[in-house]
């Protein structure tokens, strides 16, 4: 029988993964992130991953890549067209409005797949996961502050090196039209110079043009006249306000060139970047999207927002920054005694931050040692027949040589763990 793939660009994660297996810091990653989320006091919200295709058309734009060649579209059984989603922004603001939420403040988060159709190569799948935040009801000001606190506690808890945020303003409606408009005039007798794609995004949506990949568009671009001429003095004071803050913490760069895949930004706009990561160097993007939910047929409701691309995030990540403490519980010989279960019980309830493998088969001494080895245990608290009987434990460092194993009492081994 013919063996059933994966499909192309789809994952399958194992968070006990090898150490070369980019999935096992996945887990670990998402979990960091949701905490710092928590402490920013953001709210889970979830949404289902297939939604009216319509509601992507409306809010990505249907010039953009995503919607024109990248979604996963397709008719149900009752002939309406479907399409799991591409990013999370839409279906957070479809699900607002159908609350009738819009009409307040509200701080989300949220973590889950999500689907491109696109060429799958390093760091860009089909599948992907995203953690995302979108901060809803605020106008600009405070929250382009907090938006980009919280993008630096990020990279701050990760210890990621070689990144740079950028920061960009693509000013109000007004200042976004006569740039556009100043672009055009400057590309125009230069179209022959531009390829089919740039030609596409000249007449659909010039800003784009910024954004192109080919090396004589970007060469033709250095004498464009630049969007920092058309910004108003407050917004670009804002981009110089966020990188004084910040600077201490991560490298900002204010990018007059930066312009974001999805068309419904306006005002303040990033995306974090690391050399490390090769072509697809951007592992966190977002911005201001003001007009998304009247356009899509709610209040009026000033928002920003930001998703993560968790696996190219988690091939920043070292092993070394997510190792927790981790003790290997092992019991030998015939002692299946439940009250070696419960005395790992009363371990893992004395100290929260460490994890306890309790090995659980019935396998030697060197077999279960080498587990512990593995799964990178600092300490083995060993309990051997004359151990239990004599009520004792024996402590085996395993990381540092020149600690020695110890036999110790029940009490001594509590306060042993408390303290680790
Ligand atoms: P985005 O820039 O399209 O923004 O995606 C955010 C992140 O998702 C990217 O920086 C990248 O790390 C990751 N990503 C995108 N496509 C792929 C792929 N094919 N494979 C792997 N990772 C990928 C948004 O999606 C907006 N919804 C962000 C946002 C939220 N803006 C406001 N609120």
């Amino acid at each position: 029988m013919d063996k059933i793939h994966s499909l192309t660009g789809m994952l399958d994660l194992y968070e006990d993964g090898d150490s070369s297996d980019l999935s096992k810091n996945i887990f670990e990653t998402e979990k960091r992130i949701k905490n710092i989320f928590s402490n920013y006091y953001l709210k889970e919200i979830r949404t289902p991953a297939l939604e009216d295709t319509d509601l992507f058309k409306r809010s990505a734009g249907d010039i953009s890549d995503i919607v024109n060649k990248e979604i996963y579209s397709f008719q149900d059984r009752n002939d309406k067209s479907i399409s799991l989603r591409p990013e999370g922004t839409a279906s957070v603001i479809r699900s607002v409005i159908e609350k009738k939420l819009d009409q307040s403040n509200h701080k989300l988060w949220y973590m889950g797949p999500m689907w491109r159709y696109e060429r799958p190569q390093k760091g860009r799948y089909r599948q992907f996961y995203q953690a995302g935040v979108e901060i809803l009801g605020y106008p600009e000001g405070a929250p382009e502050f907090e938006m980009v606190s919280l993008v630096c506690s990020i990279i701050e808890e990760f210890n990621i090196a070689d990144c740079t945020l950028k920061i960009n303003h693509l000013g109000n409606q007004d200042n976004k039209k006569a740039y556009c408009d100043a672009l055009i005039k400057f590309l125009e007798p230069l179209k022959k110079n531009l390829d089919e794609k740039d030609l596409e995004r000249l007449s659909r949506n010039p800003l784009r043009v910024l954004d192109s990949k080919n090396q004589d568009t970007q060469l033709i671009l250095k004498d464009a006249p630049s969007l920092k001429e058309f910004l108003e003095t407050k917004s670009i004071e804002l981009l110089e306000a966020i990188k004084d803050e910040f600077s201490d913490v991560c490298n900002i760069e204010i990018d007059y060139t930066l312009v974001r895949g999805l068309d419904y930004y306006s005002g303040f706009v990033f995306e974090a970047l690391s050399s490390n990561l090769g072509a697809q160097d951007s592992f966190l993007g977002g911005g201001r999207y003001d007009d998304l939910c009247s356009k899509l047929g709610g209040k009026d409701l000033p928002s920003i927002g930001m998703a993560i691309g968790i696996e190219r995030f988690a091939s920043l990540v070292s092993d070394t920054t997510l190792s927790d403490k981790i003790v290997s519980f092992i019991t030998l010989g015939s002692i299946l005694e439940p009250k070696t279960y419960k005395i790992a019980h009363r371990l893992r309830s004395l100290n929260k931050n460490i994890i306890l493998d309790m090995q659980l088969s019935d396998s030697s001494l060197k077999a279960k040692l080498r587990r512990a080895n593995k799964n990178n245990s600092e300490y083995a608290v060993i309990v051997g027949e004359e151990e239990f009987n004599n009520g004792t434990f024996i402590i085996k460092p395993l990381k540092d040589e020149l600690k020695e194993q110890q036999t110790v009492s029940i009490d001594e081994l509590f306060e042993f763990y408390k303290a680790l």
